[in-house]
């Protein structure tokens, strides 16, 4: 695949590669969840998962990882890091569109999504939801996030109305979430999730080219009849070392 025909060649090609290594605040809480020590081998699904700062952080915490995305340079660099980190074999690369990646039935314990729903058009954003409810186990996480209207690159208010600096690869987002719009994907009967941690928040986003805002919306979820004993200690209230 050539810079023209993807996106994100440049943002992965850098040195300084884009995103960092630090893993969105839902997928840490995947990780400190499963830190109890399953006897399973857990499995994980990093839809989108560009440079794989995700896909790394779960291999590194226990999980067989399938990273799927359309950059082939982003691939090769969960490779290489990968490989350099030891966890190699605990990650495999799959260069395939969301849309059509085959997503087996009560397969995952993890399904990431970090920003990859608002990449595609609504109608199939819709249709890889229902596939990830679908390939979650009954006792599934979910971390999911999307650019919302309130991104300065929305088409959309108050996004459309906003003078904040634009992400350098607001292209490629084709989809921006209304207001409740995950919220009410997740809180659907037929989702069968319990939501831990809902969000919708503006954030400044220093992680890759000249800093700039987003509108963000991000979704922390587990399947229904799960109560887990923990999923992080709010910032505001750090907790007491022991
Ligand atoms: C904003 S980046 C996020 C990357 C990664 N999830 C992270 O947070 O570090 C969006 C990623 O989605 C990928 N992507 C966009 N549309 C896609 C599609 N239809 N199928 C698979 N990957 C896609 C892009 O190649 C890019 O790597």
């Amino acid at each position: 695949m050539t810079d023209e025909s993807d996106p994100f060649f440049e943002a992965y090609n850098r040195d300084d590669i884009a995103y960092g290594e630090t893993p969105a605040p839902g997928v840490q809480s995947i990780i400190d969840l499963s830190a109890s020590g399953e006897p399973k081998q857990l499995r994980a699904l990093d839809l989108g998962a560009g440079a794989g700062r995700d896909s790394i952080a779960l291999a590194r915490a226990g999980y067989a990882v399938t990273a799927v995305d359309l950059s082939e340079m982003g691939l090769e660099r969960i490779k290489q890091r990968a490989t350099s980190a030891g966890i190699g074999e605990c990650i495999t690369t799959r260069a395939a569109d969301v849309r059509d990646f085959e997503f087996e039935p009560d397969n995952y314990d993890a399904i990431i999504a970090t920003t990859v729903l608002d990449h595609i058009p609504a109608a199939d954003a819709l249709i890889v939801w229902k596939k990830i409810l679908n390939s979650l186990t009954p006792t599934g996480l979910l971390a999911v996030e999307v650019h919302s209207t309130e991104d300065p690159g929305s088409d959309l208010p108050p996004g459309c109305n906003s003078t904040a600096p634009k992400s350098e690869t607001t292209g490629a987002v084709v989809n921006y979430f209304s207001p409740n719009q995950l919220a009410q994907w997740a809180t659907d009967r037929s989702a069968d999730l319990r939501v831990l941690r809902y969000e919708e928040r503006l954030e400044w986003d220093y992680t890759h080219g000249p800093e700039h805002m987003h509108g963000k919306v991000s979704l922390l979820a587990i399947r229904n009849g799960n109560f887990p004993e923990w999923y992080g200690q709010p910032r505001l209230f750090p907790r007491h070392a022991s």
